[in-house]
């Protein structure tokens, strides 16, 4: 076992947020479980290797619940700066362990049913051919803004019950709550999302089941009902988990076929492998890529490191997904290669509830894209593209296109 005290602590700057997969790939090689310090000032471990990785999301010993928060940030953040959570928005299931855990994911699943989903289905397609409406004919878009973020969050708000008048007022709160902001502004966001969520629960509790939110206010379990607190929690993390992720899964794929054109002429001429083509957007470039946090209750071992109890663990996705002891040649963008075992989904008792969602908008969203348009194009070198900042979402700033 190597002792912790042994490993460096490394810096992890904004240059890591725009090429993530070169600083990963060197730590699978040097230090598989590497001490780090985030752009955001957070201390944590982050783990590299495949199967360490995997084992690790499976590990029950490391835990999400929220409760511990504010003390392991006071204890594990180099600057003065208050956590990226509100208390008001932050009790739910992704950010709990058993028994809550358990107890919470079985209310929701009951009422985020296949049924549920792929009843959206028409719908979905329905959105789609409106916003492929919308960049007809012009030279050039930014297919993040017209298309990738539009998508997904007009779904997920339909399918929660959300009104369509107020989805931008909705936008701009979560804006401000992921991308930070003076803490009396992400103060004043997290207040107006709460009170807003209230409002509409409220609304559903006096009607009959219809959409996803009636289904959660009136799902029971054995007695056992979502509180107040946990079903706005539930609300704001499905409108967030449920469209910041896809919005990249279909930027990063078009831009992934984008850099590799013999790989989109296959794809176009058949359309039967874009299921899997899918699935290796998601290994190569994966949404929740930067990493998912976990925090160490006691000491535990990860990869042949003890990590000491109470330090956060960046339980690094992406660089699992590159990993080439798992998948043969791994930066290299192969639609019809085995991605079995793929993690962007997660593993265990946390993997994404709304994997089939994400799975049915980004497969109508790539059939729509080359239904419309025979040829797409970058507009501009693809040096010049940003990422946006965060530790946890890997996404584009924006992806000029033009169309032929
Ligand atoms: C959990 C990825 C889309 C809802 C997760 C986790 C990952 C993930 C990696 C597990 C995190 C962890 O273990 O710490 C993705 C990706 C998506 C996507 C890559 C799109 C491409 C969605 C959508 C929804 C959704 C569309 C819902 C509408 C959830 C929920 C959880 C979750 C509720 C928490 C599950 C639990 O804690 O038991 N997602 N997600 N996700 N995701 Fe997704």
């Amino acid at each position: 076992m190597v002792d912790n005290t042994m490993v460096p602590t490394e810096q992890f700057g904004p240059e890591f947020l725009q090429d993530p997969h070169s600083v990963y790939s060197r730590l699978r090689r040097e230090c598989p479980v590497q001490r780090v310090v985030l752009p955001a000032g957070l201390q944590a471990w982050v783990v590299t290797r495949y199967e360490d990785v995997r084992a690790a999301l499976a590990n029950p010993g490391l835990r999400k619940d929220f409760r511990r928060y504010p003390d392991l940030f006071a204890r594990n953040t180099m600057r003065n700066r208050p956590g990226f959570v509100h208390p008001a928005l932050v009790a739910h299931m992704l950010n709990t362990d058993p028994p809550d855990h358990i107890r919470l994911r079985k209310l929701v699943t009951k009422a985020f049913t296949l049924r549920r989903i792929e009843q959206m289905r028409g719908r979905i397609e329905q959105i789609t051919t409106e916003l492929l409406d919308g960049m007809d004919g012009k030279g050039e878009v930014d297919l993040v803004e017209a298309f990738a973020f539009p998508l997904p969050i007009t779904v997920i708000c339909e399918l929660i019950g959300m009104p369509a008048e107020d989805l931008d007022d909705f936008r701009s709160w979560c804006n401000t709550l992921i991308s930070g902001g003076e803490p009396d502004e992400v103060q004043q966001a997290a207040d107006d999302t709460k009170a807003y969520l209230l409002k509409l629960i409220a609304r559903k509790r006096d009607q009959a089941v219809g959409d996803l939110l009636g289904a959660l206010v009136h799902a029971r379990e054995d007695g056992d009902q979502l509180t107040e607190t946990e079903l706005v929690s539930m609300v704001f993390l499905l409108l967030v988990a449920g469209h910041e992720t896809t919005v990249s899964l279909i930027a990063s794929g078009v831009l992934s076929l984008l850099k590799n054109p013999e790989q989109f002429a296959t794809l176009r001429a058949d359309r039967s492998l874009i299921p899997g083509a899918i699935e290796e957007f998601l290994r190569y470039e994966g949404p929740l890529n930067m990493a998912t946090f976990r925090y160490t209750n006691e000491p535990t071992e990860i990869g042949g490191v003890l990590i000491p109890a109470d330090e956060f663990v960046m339980l690094a996705l992406t660089s699992a997904n590159r990993d080439g002891d798992q998948f043969p040649e791994p930066d290299k963008l192969d639609i019809r290669r085995d991605t079995a075992g793929h993690l962007a989904f997660g593993h265990g008792m946390h993997y994404c509830l709304g994997a089939p969602l994400a799975r049915m908008e980004a497969e109508i969203a790539f059939n729509g894209l080359f239904d419309r348009f025979d040829h797409i194009q970058l507009a501009g070198a693809a040096e010049s593209l940003r990422w946006r900042e965060g530790v946890v979402i890997r996404s584009l700033e924006a992806l000029p296109v033009q169309f032929g």
